[in-house]
């Protein structure tokens, strides 16, 4: 490197941070990440700075610091720049910034990008005090568990772009927890969703946790009709069969129990003159399955979207 440009790039790093005006006044890049910003540990992702076309160099800063790998001549296109990361590690978290040179001077720097690296310790538990099966307009609220002592959570959704994170509360030795308000639901709450841990500021984070899916309810038009064989009310040791029919062809039946924190059951239907149905059957039956019941219909194009629910089906199993 000339020792101009070096110092050039010193000046740019050094007045970069504190105010806007002392950045270059050429307009900010963007800098992103694919496949995404959380990525596993050991896997490889890409930073992507895009500038114009008179860009000459691209530089990259970490944590307000400029990075060794971070100085890139654009070659073919002049208006990005690319920073692949083969291998990530703890190393390579932290807030990203970039910033480019052309002859008009430096630009300022793009928005911060955290990138994030997951997978380095136990998972916590994702757990919601409601059913994963909400109607519009109730509010949707996920805790994030553990027993390792993180004193930070991040709460992700597959294919979301923002990874909204949370202060722990420390509950007693070792155990914490952060609740996610997600505020009245509506159909882009529906999906999946994993949280992880982490500790003080860093942007290393623990492995995720299991899935847990949200499912919204009156998404899709028409009702299904559910029926109860032998009957509503049954002695334990019976066998049961819970009926879902519809006029309408779903991909998908599902059978949810009112107040439980299980995933609902699924079934494809069967196609049955003058329409379609599932039979939800249930052997054996013990005071534990007794409950009120609704059945709704999925279409496996947006599977977290749901039919309005069938009317309830009340189930009684007497005696032992
Ligand atoms: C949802 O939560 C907010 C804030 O906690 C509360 O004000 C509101 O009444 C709740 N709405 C429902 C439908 O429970
Ligand atoms: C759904 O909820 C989100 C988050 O609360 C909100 O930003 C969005 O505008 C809502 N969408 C609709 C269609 O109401
Ligand atoms: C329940 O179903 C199983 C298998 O279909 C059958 O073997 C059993 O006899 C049934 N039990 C009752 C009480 O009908």
């Amino acid at each position: 490197m000339t020792p101009t440009l070096t110092a050039l790039l010193c000046l740019g790093l050094s007045l970069g941070p504190r105010t806007r005006g002392q950045q270059g006044t050429l307009p900010k890049p963007t800098l992103w990440a694919e496949p995404g910003s959380v990525i596993t540990w050991g896997r490889p992702v890409t930073l992507w700075c895009e500038g114009t076309l008179k860009s000459k160099v691209y530089r990259l800063k970490k944590d307000g610091r400029p990075v060794p790998w971070g100085t890139k001549i654009p070659q073919k296109t002049r208006n990005k720049a690319k920073f692949p990361i083969p291998t990530m590690t703890q190393h390579h978290a932290g807030r990203y910034q970039c910033y480019y040179h052309s002859p008009a001077g430096w630009s300022q720097h793009s928005d911060t990008l955290e990138l994030v690296v997951t997978g380095l310790s136990r998972k916590p538990s994702l757990l919601t005090q409601h059913s994963p099966v909400l109607d519009p307009g109730e509010n949707l609220t996920l805790q994030c568990h553990s027993d390792s002592g993180y004193d930070r959570f991040a709460l992700s959704k597959e294919g979301g772009q923002d990874l909204p994170q949370l202060p722990g509360q420390q509950l007693q030795a070792g155990l914490s927890q952060a609740t996610f308000l997600l505020g009245p639901v509506n159909a882009s709450h529906g999906g999946r969703y994993r949280c992880y841990g982490g500790h003080r500021l860093s942007s290393e984070w623990s492995a995720p946790s299991d899935p847990l899916d949200i499912l919204v309810t009156g998404q899709l038009p028409a009702t299904p009709s559910l029926s109860v064989q032998p009957g509503p009310t049954v002695s334990s040791g019976e066998n049961v069969t819970l009926l879902c029919q519809s006029r309408i062809q779903w991909d998908t039946f599902l059978l949810v129990k009112e107040g439980a924190a299980d995933p609902p059951l699924r079934l494809r239907p069967e196609s049955r003159a003058p329409g379609f149905q599932a039979e939800f059957s249930m052997r054996s039956v013990t005071s534990a399955l007794a409950g009120t019941y609704r059945c709704y219909g999925s279409q496996s194009s947006s599977p977290y979207l749901l039919s309005w629910p069938s009317a309830p089906v009340v189930l009684v199993v007497s005696g032992e």
